[in-house]
């Protein structure tokens, strides 16, 4: 069956390493036939600046936020991919601010019963993908360890390409191997 897979892009720019690491991904999942979809973060329109942790999802049984805004569809629309990718430069040892304001809306994609100690999520048993890129070449495991947490506290299968001394926006096209791994992961998850 055809693979939905669903790409955040986390970087503000739109020529920049992130768009190269996301356009090859995207060119090996729809080699192998999957329908890819592309949401670049730094073009939502927000309500609101991530989270206002109001509480309002933990009331209501749909998996959606009840801010109505385009980050809250975006996030409503994990449920029904197969594949989630996030990608983002590393800024400052993080993800991008563009890309973490969507990460915490994702509270409302999870039901916690804590007297039971118990959390459902539609994102179990989905694959999730990391791709990152930064200029130098520390601190790359607090960069990428938020997104293989949340990925199995959430049971997602996790995968991830993560490029060291990247350089400048653009300048990923200048290392050997790199377009080829993107594209080779892109068919892999699919
Ligand atoms: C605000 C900001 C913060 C950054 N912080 C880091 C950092 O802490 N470590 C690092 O290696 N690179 C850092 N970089 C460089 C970018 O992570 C790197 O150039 C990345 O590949 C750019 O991706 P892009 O072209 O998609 O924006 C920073 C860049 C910016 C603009």
């Amino acid at each position: 069956m055809l693979k939905d897979v669903l790409i955040i892009s986390g970087s503000p720019k739109k020529e920049g390493n992130t768009s190269l690491l996301v356009g090859w991904f995207a060119e090996g999942a729809k080699s192998a036939g999957a329908n890819v979809e592309i949401i670049r973060a730094a073009d939502l329109e927000h309500k609101v600046m991530g989270c206002t942790s109001c509480r309002a999802c933990q009331k209501s049984s749909s998996y959606r936020c009840v801010i109505n805004d385009a980050v809250s569809d975006c996030v409503a629309r994990f449920s029904s991919a197969d594949v989630i990718v996030m990608a983002t430069p590393l800024y400052f040892f993080g993800a991008s601010s563009q890309l973490k304001c969507i990460i915490d809306r994702m509270f409302s994609l999870y039901k916690w019963d804590n007297a039971a100690n118990t959390m459902e999520t539609p994102l179990k048993g989905k694959t999730f993908v990391f791709l990152g890129s930064g200029f130098e070449d520390a601190g790359f495991e607090a960069f990428e360890s938020p997104f293989r947490l949340t990925a199995e506290y959430s049971g997602m299968f996790y995968k991830s390409l993560v490029i060291k001394n990247a350089g400048i926006s653009g300048d990923i096209i200048k290392l050997p191997d790199v377009r080829l791994k993107a594209i080779e992961l892109g068919k892999e998850v699919v």
